[in-house]
């Protein structure tokens, strides 16, 4: 697919069902993500891959971490979280890896992920299959850092859901370009 083409063509797929990448266009897309744009060569990203079962474990620690911060929460809200990550096939946990550095902030290094996730959206895009980031309420907080047992280095950046769409996505409204970019006059 021309680079244009995936640019402009990708939409979220709020709906995925199996197959998940597998082989090269896996490896292709999760290879996209390590050429996101990379101040001091930080290396930052990092992507828990969860898959099969293991998805299941891990709507048990959303469900976990929700009950920690909030033990009156609703049993309906703490089956959905844990339903969630059977959304689809696959599922990445992304973290940023916070390195101290003179020059490049937390900040940074957490904006190189972000590259990293829409990298992988346009990459899973280009081989044929669908994916959305998603977040959720719980996505920042320390309870879920806990259950989901990342280093105390890793910052969670939400959820990349990938697999095939089981629906053809609706095109987005068009923006106009006028609202986002205008030229910037010297004060
Ligand atoms: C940081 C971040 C968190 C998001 N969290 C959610 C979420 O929890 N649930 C959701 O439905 N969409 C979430 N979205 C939005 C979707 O990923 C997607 O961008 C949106 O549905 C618009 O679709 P589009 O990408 O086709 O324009 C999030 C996006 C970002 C950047």
């Amino acid at each position: 697919m021309d680079a244009l083409d995936a640019l402009l063509g990708r939409s979220s797929a709020p709906r995925l069902t199996d197959p998940a990448p597998q082989g090269d266009a896996r490896e292709r897309i999760f290879r996209a993500a390590l050429r996101a744009p990379d101040h001091g060569r930080l290396r930052p990203w990092r992507f828990l891959v969860v898959e099969g079962q293991q998805r299941e474990r891990l709507g048990d620690a959303l469900a976990c971490a929700m009950q920690a911060r909030d033990p009156q929460t609703d049993e309906g809200v703490l089956a959905k979280l844990r339903g969630n990550p059977l959304r689809a096939p696959l599922v990445l946990l992304m973290a940023a890896r916070i390195s101290e550095h003179p020059k490049v902030p937390a900040i940074e290094q957490q904006l190189s992920v972000a590259c990293a996730a829409q990298c992988i959206l346009l990459a899973a895009h280009a081989e044929g299959f669908g994916g959305i980031w998603r977040s959720g309420a719980i996505a920042w907080s320390p309870e879920l850092h806990a259950a989901l047992g990342l280093a105390a280095d890793e910052q969670l950046m939400g959820f990349l859901y990938i697999g095939t769409p089981a629906a053809a996505a609706p095109r987005p409204p068009e923006a106009a370009l006028t609202d986002h970019f205008r030229a910037w006059i010297a004060p």
